[in-house]
């Protein structure tokens, strides 16, 4: 059998290519897991939009000032300009976002936005919302537990792919392959991210020159708890600074104005690295403190929060909670152009973070990633729907492989890569370090290791070969002379 359309990944952007392909067409959508277990499901804060036509342009100017220039500019217009439309679309067929008294939907400010234009659902479980959603609107089918192993291209042209279900590899044969599986986050030791997210797909297409781009830059949220023993860790979503939470050190100090005028609103790279500096000159622990909400404000706004947080032994808003920066979001991916089709390919798309239209640049605008599944994933699908492009198996002459998907001495070798990625590809780097980093990560590769823990190696072989090459400092990619 041969689908129409083979989607990769569960979250925004996969169920969001799902919901706009015509029911006519045989699609299939896999998950690593559940399809629960994907980035969109714990995203807090929001959706970031332009509030009208007269905002565009603001828009715009934020996104490329918060990504330091270094942004796709048509991409940044066409996500600015996309974006009324699609959360438009969004509302019309049923999506439910907060609301003001009056009715009208309530927008909050986040870090280097020059007005309030991010919507959120539930207080602070935006993605969790539209993530059920859009799962109830999938009228595909979705499969679970499938860890895609190879990508089956061959002369530009995808035939699908090939993966592991029930313990049996297996071939998936599609005319549309649309990759949507998400960024690297397991790579790091401290992230935000569904422990399913590490960078598997991105380390296929290092092995199948399939161009990437932008690896080096990496986004690191400024404030996370990142105390419990869970892999994952917990965020406290920007848009606690946005209505007034503020960051101090443990003499209450707010230390943020003197990195940046827009202190808590400064952009997010900003943030993080004046927290990282500000503990090692100091050597004192970081709080987020939210003392600037009541009780019942902070409950009814932030519920999930609150509750999450009192589980943990924190009476918020009184209570301050230690936190840190932590790996949040990959700006770089595999290169795209501005309809999600992947370079060098008729029939291969990518949408969302394991996607690098560059509309991001040198750092993410807070609340900008839901908003790029939902505006490039109907791009891709209109793009697809045009090219009409069918695959022809006979012609495909690729070899199925045996892999051993992990043994046990992978879990040693994936703990030091994290620590290793953390310790020398995080917030602050140096250029020797970096290239010690990169003769380990080989040594890693040379082990007899599963092939998941290979293809992690090979991603982040990649982010450390690219940071590199990268020798000037900008934005996410920040570099320091001397070895921390
Ligand atoms: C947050 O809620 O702070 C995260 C939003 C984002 O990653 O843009």
């Amino acid at each position: 059998m041969i689908y129409d359309y083979l989607i990769i990944g569960c979250g925004v952007a996969g169920l969001n290519t799902a919901r706009y392909i015509p029911k006519n067409k045989k699609v299939l959508v896999l998950c690593k897991k559940s399809p629960w277990q994907c980035n969109t499901f714990f995203a807090q804060g929001g959706i970031a939009t332009a509030k009208n036509k007269d905002d565009i342009n603001l828009y715009i100017a934020d996104i490329l000032e918060a990504g330091v220039h270094q942004n796709n500019t048509q991409a940044v217009e066409i996500l600015s300009s996309h974006s009324i439309k699609v959360i438009d679309d969004l509302i019309q067929d049923g999506m439910k976002f907060d609301t003001n008294p009056d009715g009208s939907l309530a927008f909050t400010n986040e870090a280097a936005h020059s007005k309030s234009r991010v919507l959120h659902a539930d207080g602070d479980a935006t993605g969790r919302n539209l993530h059920m959603f859009l799962l109830n609107e999938c009228k595909h089918d979705i499969i679970d537990n499938s860890i895609v192993v190879d990508i089956l291209l061959q002369d530009g042209i995808c035939y699908g792919v090939e993966l592991l279900q029930n313990k049996k590899i297996k071939r998936v044969f599609a005319h549309n392959t649309i990759l949507a599986s998400g960024g690297v986050g397991s790579i790091y030791k401290f992230h935000t991210n569904s422990t399913t997210i590490s960078g598997d797909i991105q380390g296929i297409c290092v092995e199948k020159n399939i161009k990437l781009k932008d690896m080096h830059l990496m986004q690191f949220h400024p404030t996370v708890y990142v105390e419990q023993q869970t892999a994952q860790k917990q965020l406290l979503t920007e848009a606690l600074r946005g209505e007034g939470a503020i960051v101090v050190d443990e003499n209450g100090y707010a230390f943020l104005k003197d990195y940046h005028k827009n202190a808590e609103l400064a952009p997010r790279d900003i943030v993080s690295r004046a927290i990282f500096d500000h503990i090692k000159k100091t050597k004192s622990k970081i709080y987020l403190d939210m003392s600037s909400f009541s009780k019942d404000e902070f409950e009814k706004r932030f519920p999930n929060i609150y509750h999450n947080f009192l589980k943990l032994g924190y009476k918020i808003p009184f209570d301050k909670v230690p936190i840190s920066p932590a790996f949040h979001y990959s700006m770089g991916g595999i290169k795209v152009d501005n309809n999600s089709l992947v370079a060098n390919t008729k029939n291969l798309f990518a949408v969302g973070e394991v996607a690098c239209t560059g509309v991001h640049g040198a750092n993410r605008l807070a609340s900008n990633s839901l908003l790029e599944g939902l505006v490039f994933s109907h791009l891709a699908v209109e793009k697809s729907l045009n090219n009409r492009f069918k695959i022809d198996i006979n012609k495909l002459n690729i070899k199925q492989k045996e892999y051993k998907l992990q043994i046990p001495s992978d879990k040693k070798i994936k703990e030091q890569l994290r620590n290793l990625m953390w310790k020398t590809v995080g917030i602050i780097r140096n250029a020797d370090e970096l290239k010690e980093t990169s003769i380990k990560i080989d040594q890693m590769l040379s082990n007899d290791i599963g092939r998941l823990l290979y293809l992690r190696l090979l991603t982040a072989s990649a982010i450390v070969k690219e940071a590199i090459n990268n020798t000037s400092s900008i934005g996410a990619h920040y570099l320091q002379k001397d070895k921390k």
